[in-house]
C-alpha cells in the first residue's frame, strides 16, 4: 500500500538544532482572498516576514503584531537590498531560531529567483519549506476573463521575462511566434516595442489581439487591449507603469466576452487605444 506523505513529521526530521526555519512563500498577485491558508497561518505565527515590493499592503496586514517586518525592496532598477544580502540575511535569522517567512509576490518559483535564496539555504544547512502564491499570470488570467489555454485558440502557453539583459532581449523568436499558443510576458514593459517588433519580423500576425495588465487581480487593475502591432502605442498613451503584465494570442479576444469584473468600466479612449479600470 502505498505510504502517505506526513509532512508534520518530515518537517520535525528535517529541522536543524536552532529550530529557526525558512518559509519561501508566495504571496499572489496582491488581493489578500488569493493567499493559500497555508501562507495565511505562516503570517500569522512568524518570528519575522521579510517582504518585497510587490506584496500589497493588504497582505502586509495580515503578519502578527509581534513579527518583525524587514522590506528588501527589489523595484527596477531600485534594489534595496542586493539579492546576496537578502539571502545572508535569511540565514542569519534562520541561525537565530527565528520562523522566518520570506514573502515573495505571485509565486516564489516563477521569476522570483526563489531558487537561489533556497541554494544559499542550503550551503548553510538552513531548514526551508516552499509555499505556492498564484502567479501574476494565472491571477491576471482569471480576473481579465482571458483563459490561457482555449480548445479553439491556444494548445500551449509560455510564460517569458522581458526584462532586458545588457539593453536586449535575447529571446527564442521563432519558436516564441508560433501560432495557437498564448504568450504571457513578465516584466516586458520596458521592452515592448521590441517584442511587438521581434515577434512580428518572425511570423506573428500584426493584428494578433494583445493584452496590457497593470497591478492585475487587485482593486487597481487596468487593462488595455489591442492588436499586437499597436500595443506599445496603447502602454504609452494610456502610461501604464509597473507592475505590468503582456498576454499575447488569440484568447485575449476572449477578454470582451468572459470577463466578469463588473466594477472595471471603460473610462478613456485615447487615439483609440481603449483602457478599462476598476472603480
Ligand atoms: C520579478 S517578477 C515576479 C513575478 C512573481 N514571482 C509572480 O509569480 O507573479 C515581477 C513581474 O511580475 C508581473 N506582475 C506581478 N504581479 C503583477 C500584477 N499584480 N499585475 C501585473 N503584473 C504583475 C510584472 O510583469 C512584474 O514586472
Amino acid at each position: 500500500m502505498e505510504e502517505k506523505l506526513d509532512i508534520q513529521k518530515l518537517r520535525a526530521a528535517t529541522q536543524d538544532a536552532s529550530g529557526g526555519i525558512v518559509y519561501l512563500v508566495g504571496a499572489g498577485p496582491g488581493d489578500p482572498d488569493l493567499l493559500t491558508l497555508r501562507a495565511a497561518n505562516l503570517l500569522a505565527t512568524a518570528d519575522v516576514v521579510v517582504y518585497d515590493n510587490l506584496v500589497s499592503d493588504g497582505i502586509l496586514k495580515l503578519i502578527n503584531l509581534g513579527a518583525e517586518k524587514i522590506y528588501a525592496g527589489k523595484e527596477k532598477n531600485n534594489h534595496s537590498m542586493s539579492q546576496v544580502d537578502i539571502s545572508h540575511l535569511l540565514v542569519i535569522l534562520a541561525k537565530k531560531g527565528n520562523k522566518v517567512v520570506r514573502l515573495k509576490g505571485g509565486d516564489p518559483f516563477i521569476f522570483g529567483r526563489g531558487g537561489e535564496e533556497l541554494e544559499t539555504l542550503i550551503e548553510y544547512s538552513v531548514d526551508y519549506e516552499v509555499v505556492p502564491g498564484i502567479t501574476a499570470a494565472n491571477g491576471i488570467s482569471c480576473y481579465t476573463g482571458i483563459p490561457l489555454t482555449h480548445r479553439d485558440y491556444a494548445q500551449s502557453c509560455l510564460f517569458i521575462t522581458g526584462h532586458l539583459k545588457d539593453g536586449t532581449l535575447d529571446l527564442d523568436w521563432p519558436a516564441l511566434a508560433r501560432r495557437n499558443q498564448t504568450l504571457v510576458i513578465y516584466m516586458g514593459l520596458g521592452a515592448i516595442g521590441e517584442i511587438s517588433k521581434k515577434l512580428i519580423q518572425h511570423g506573428l500576425p500584426a493584428t494578433t489581439p494583445s493584452a496590457i495588465i497593470e497591478n492585475g487581480a487587485t482593486s487597481k487593475q487596468r487593462i488595455s487591449t489591442d492588436t499586437l502591432a499597436r500595443l506599445p502605442e496603447s502602454a504609452k498613451l494610456l502610461n501604464f507603469i509597473s507592475p505590468s503584465l503582456i498576454i499575447i494570442g488569440q484568447v485575449v479576444a476572449l477578454h470582451e466576452k468572459l470577463n466578469w469584473l463588473k466594477d472595471q468600466i471603460q473610462i478613456e479612449k485615447i487615439n483609440g487605444c481603449q483602457l478599462k479600470e476598476v472603480v
